[in-house]
């Protein structure tokens, strides 16, 4: 097995510190010691810390939602790369659509995150991918492109298995108009073939890529036994232990 299927939950703006812990807790008791698949949680900045407590000593992992890539100062309302390392946090999701859309983020300054990230032993999962009115116009593939590159600027040959890419076509996220497995597969393996043009095929092969964007127990299956789709970034099914659990299951059961 060349690459580990990876699940990632993203919270998004949902659960409370105490809400958060419960949810682990029931994550953690159904799935035990699961290592065939690496499983991370990414809540709100303010359940880390009880989350954090609540997966001591348990194999899934603590990512952030975002992070700011200056390491102090007078940025209000940010958070740095080294307040995450102290709350045990490994991962952290950088360029999401909703930041992209809702709070201007550009490739740039995702650029700044993810090169931040990789220095302060935070592993960046990048977001890419079309909205719909780009996918209609035929630039779903230089959208990605585009976005892949501008993230990646300056990320060493020595790095790049450290980032995990998540597909996540903007249409399909909280939508549950899922990519067909065709399309999603189409993306992933340009995604892979421009990582190959940039980093060579030992490393490339190695890179997780995520699919995300209304990812569920009823879809999982056939998503994750595509050649080129990693694993999953779920937003909505990571929100309650049973769907998520089974979205580990599923990917444990792909490898
Ligand atoms: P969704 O969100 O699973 O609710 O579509 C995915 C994401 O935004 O990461």
């Amino acid at each position: 097995m060349i690459r580990k299927k990876l699940i990632a939950g993203n919270w998004k703006m949902n659960k409370s510190a105490g809400d958060g812990a419960t949810l682990v807790k029931d994550i953690v008791d159904e799935i035990g010691r699961e290592t065939s698949v690496e499983v991370v949680v990414c809540p709100p900045f303010t359940a880390l810390e009880s989350v954090a407590k609540a997966l001591e000593g348990q194999a899934v992992k603590l990512g952030a939602q975002n992070f700011h890539h200056e390491k102090s100062g007078a940025y209000t309302g940010e958070i740095s790369a080294e307040m995450l390392r102290a709350l045990y946090v490994t991962h952290v999701i950088l360029g999401h659509s909703e930041r992209r859309t809702y709070f201007g983020e550009t490739d740039a300054f995702i650029n700044k995150k993810v090169i931040t990230a990789l220095a302060s032993q935070l592993k960046p999962i990048l977001c890419v991918g079309e909205t719909l009115a780009e996918r209609e116009a035929g630039s779903t593939l230089s959208v990605v492109q585009t976005q892949l590159e501008g993230g990646l600027k300056g990320v060493a040959l020595d790095q790049i298995t450290t980032v995990v890419i998540a597909y996540e076509p903007v249409w399909a996220i909280g939508t549950g108009k899922v990519a067909t497995t065709a399309q999603a597969q189409e993306v992933h393996a340009f995604i892979r073939d421009l990582l190959t043009k940039l980093y060579g095929a030992p490393l490339a092969q190695k890179v997780r890529i995520l699919y995300g964007g209304s990812m569920k127990p009823s879809n999982a299956a056939e998503l994750l036994a595509e050649k080129d789709i990693d694993g999953g970034l779920i937003g909505g099914a990571s929100l309650e232990a049973k769907s998520f659990v089974e979205l580990v299951k599923a990917a444990a059961a792909a490898n």
